[in-house]
């Protein structure tokens, strides 16, 4: 896979996706990594990305020319790249979009800074992506945030003693996932539960159940909308709601 960024930041990348996992997966060759610098798409002295709003208002808008000219640049250096842009605007980001860009062979991101873009622009995305309903200063953080959730979906990015299946989010579960301990067994007073030390795989695979539904309805009960589940999965989670 050949995930591109272009943004005024382009240096704020590289030490993220050289560490760890994204590190070894990239040393690995599961993806490669450009940055483009929008600016080197400006024709002026000063490099200019962006201008004040028609019609007055506060703060700078990213300008439409060179967001056009380097997307315009970077995509005809290859196949045709699957172009994301990101905006608080845009479609909240989740699992299954993760899952969906992973399946990608060129992802082109490209992030905004100042109060927006211009409108304009737009027209190039094949989609926008929101990080979550709060407003950061610029695209980029969002973008290493997907950056990130993708390439650990690539087949032997997490090695062969992690597996993304069944944890949280995972497109079957639709739960959280499930209480998980190490040693010591015992800390402070608060003991792991007995069964996890039994090596009974069913009675653990039956706890960890119970323990997703738990742990779903206490912290995100919108969630449990689209679950399926038991009716005596149904009666846990309204008790774990009320706090029972
Ligand atoms: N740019 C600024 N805020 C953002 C957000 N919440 N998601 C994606 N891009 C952004």
């Amino acid at each position: 896979m050949l995930i591109e960024t272009i943004s005024v930041f382009p240096e704020l990348f590289e030490p993220y996706l050289s560490a760890s996992i994204m590190g070894r997966a990239r040393r690995a060759g599961l993806f490669e990594f450009r940055a483009h610098d929008l600016r080197d798409w400006t024709h002026d002295r000063h490099r200019t990305v962006d201008d004040a709003p028609f019609g007055g208002g506060q703060g700078m808008l990213m300008k439409v020319e060179p967001i056009f000219e380097a997307v315009e640049a970077v995509s005809a250096e290859g196949p045709r790249p699957h172009v994301v842009f990101f905006s608080p605007c845009g479609r909240r980001f989740d699992q299954r979009a993760a899952e969906r860009l992973s399946r990608e062979d060129r992802l082109l991101f490209v992030c905004g800074r100042y109060e927006g873009m211009d409108e304009r622009a737009y027209a190039l995305a094949d989609e926008v992506v929101s990080l979550g309903d709060y407003v950061l200063t610029g695209g980029e953080l969002a973008a290493l945030a997907v950056i990130d959730s993708v390439v650990r979906l690539l087949p032997g990015a997490l090695g062969d003693e992690m597996s993304p299946v069944d944890e949280s989010f995972s497109a079957d579960a639709g739960l959280l996932e499930y209480a998980q301990y190490t040693r010591p067994a015992s800390f402070r007073g608060m003991d792991v539960p007995e069964v996890l030390l039994s090596g009974d795989h069913a009675r653990v695979a039956a706890w960890r159940r119970a323990s997703a539904v738990e742990r779903t309805a206490r912290w995100r009960p919108d969630l449990l909308e689209r679950a399926s589940l038991t009716p005596e999965e149904t009666e846990l989670a309204r008790r774990a709601r009320e706090g029972a």
